[in-house]
């Protein structure tokens, strides 16, 4: 056959709006990819809850590393999330097994994406990962591919779509912090552990990742200084717009002296920046780079069918067979991410744009 056969595990948010888009869209998908995208078989925690599609109608392996060995398998989507454990461990069958991976899991990469893009290198397979950074907006095939020319010398971005909701949400309409995250859960747009959204651990896992494609360097997630949102107010935020600003939660990476700057922080942004008017769940990220200058992408973070989109995406790349160089994360040491100098992690809320 000549169709891309995949296999999904974890058919959550994500899962169920991959399903959903590489049907509705099947047409288009064709037409770009030169052959038809198939699910075949799936995996999930819960088989019968109501998700809105139906997975009857594929193949069922209750151990989803089994949808790795499978002979009918061309690619491996993993979305179960979680840095260890089930994810890494099919992640890792999958490679072995040679099949190419399409992951959204950014815990999963931040920890260990170094030595699983050694592992997809040495066996010569695609590992992409669009949909780990930022959703919906196709960030990592921009700066891949887009701006492969230029020497980066700083990214930052709103990276977390649920924060970016909850203090939209606190500022124009006044609810409380407890009551928003609520509606982001609902909505789809929390961790499942809602606490490395509020808590800036999902940014950061962008941030690393994001980092280590702009610079070249291994992603180093220790390095990176974090602050979320918890003991932002509503006060807070009043104030901040009293005198003109926005308080955003910012992932910010420099280049300093051959060395990476990383960290995740509360910041007061200009009302008239670009930035600062990126609302509800969307995420934008700038780069600052010598030829282009600077460059800026906004789009959804998160979400079904966004994340779902950056996925397709991948599938698509894969089903073309391009392949690396633009898959995989950077396979050369080039220059180890520093720790951000800890003098400098505090009452650095100030961020000239
Ligand atoms: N919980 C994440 C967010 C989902 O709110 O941005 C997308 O990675």
């Amino acid at each position: 056959t000549n169709d891309l056969r995949i296999a999904v595990a974890g058919v959550g948010t994500v899962g169920s709006g991959l399903i959903r888009l590489l049907e509705e869209n099947a047409d288009v998908i064709e037409g770009r990819a030169g052959r038809p995208l198939v699910v075949r078989a799936v995996s999930a925690r819960n088989r019968g809850r109501d998700r809105g599609v139906d997975i009857d109608r594929f193949d069922w392996e209750d151990n989803p590393a089994a949808l790795a060995r499978r002979d009918d398998i061309d690619v491996v989507v993993e979305l179960m999330g979680g840095s260890d454990g089930p994810a890494r461990h099919l992640v890792e069958t999958a490679l072995q097994n040679g099949k190419p991976v399409v992951t959204a899991n950014k815990a999963l990469i931040a920890e260990h994406g170094a030595a699983l893009a050694r592992l997809a290198d040495e066996k010569g397979l695609p590992f992409a990962y669009e949909a780990a950074v930022a959703g919906g907006i196709p960030i990592i095939k921009a700066v891949r591919e887009g701006l492969s020319a230029n020497r980066i010398s700083r990214v930052y971005g709103i990276l977390n779509g649920t924060c970016n909701y909850i203090l939209t949400e606190m500022r124009n309409s006044g609810r409380d912090f407890d009551d928003v995250l609520k509606d982001a859960q609902e909505l789809g747009y929390a961790e499942a552990d809602p606490s490395f959204d509020v808590g800036g651990v999902d940014a950061a896992h962008k941030l690393a990742i994001l980092a280590s494609v702009c610079f070249g360097s291994e992603i180093d997630f220790a390095a990176v200084g974090i602050e979320g949102i918890q003991r932002i107010s509503s006060v807070d935020i009043a104030y901040a717009d009293e005198f003109g600003y926005r308080i955003k939660l910012l992932g910010v990476a420099e280049w300093i002296d051959g060395q990476v700057a990383q960290r995740v922080q509360p910041c007061l942004v200009r009302a008239d920046t670009p930035i600062a008017k990126v609302e509800g769940v969307d995420n934008a990220i700038v780069t600052e780079a010598n030829h282009v200058g600077r460059t800026m992408f906004e789009g959804p973070g998160a979400g079904a069918g966004p994340t779902a989109s950056a996925v397709a995406a991948d599938l698509v790349d894969i089903a073309r067979r391009r392949n690396t160089p633009m898959f995989g994360l950077p396979s050369r040491r080039l220059t180890a991410a520093s720790a951000y100098p800890p003098e400098k992690r505090r009452g650095h809320y100030y961020i000239r744009l």
